[in-house]
């Protein structure tokens, strides 16, 4: 059994971010299993390294389509990705330097880093977006070109 295993109770209902939250989970695994496995903290260094550049990416990517939907906690959620960055980003620059020692509790941190911010905020997000999609019913194209006819 994976160590951070996918729920669909994670789903935030856009693809993209669907697809790259199970990417990070997938980095969070890779890192447990080859720390599990033994490897040396040069290839543990490198998975942390993907997983600092990939959260830079995929928060980014997350922010911008916040506002392109005018989430109103956009500025606020902005924050929260700031500080979870620069938390990863310490995490992987202590390991460059040699002082972290990785044990059970790095792993939990990063599972309950990554589950935590989706479950609390991330779903927050999807929660507004469902309310907007209610709020705003797409409007049926055919049903409005039939009356302007009549
Ligand atoms: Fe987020």
């Amino acid at each position: 059994m994976a160590f951070l295993s996918w729920r669909d109770q994670y789903r935030v209902g856009v693809t993209d971010i669907d697809q790259e939250h199970r990417y990070l989970f997938g980095l969070i695994n890779e890192f447990h299993d080859k720390h599990r496995g033994g490897a040396d903290d040069k290839a543990l260094e490198q998975i942390l390294n993907r997983l600092v550049q990939y959260s830079e990416e995929h928060f980014r990517h997350e922010e911008e389509t916040m506002l392109a939907s005018e989430y109103p906690l956009h500025a606020e959620h902005c924050a929260l990705h700031e500080a979870l960055f620069m938390t990863l980003f310490r995490l992987s620059e202590e390991l460059a330097a040699g002082s972290l020692r990785i044990d059970r509790d790095t792993h939990r941190f990063l599972r309950a880093w990554l589950v935590q911010h989706i479950l609390k905020h991330d779903l927050a997000f999807s929660d507004y977006l469902a309310q907007r999609a209610k709020a705003t019913p797409a409007i049926d194209h055919n049903t409005a070109a039939a009356s302007a006819e009549e």
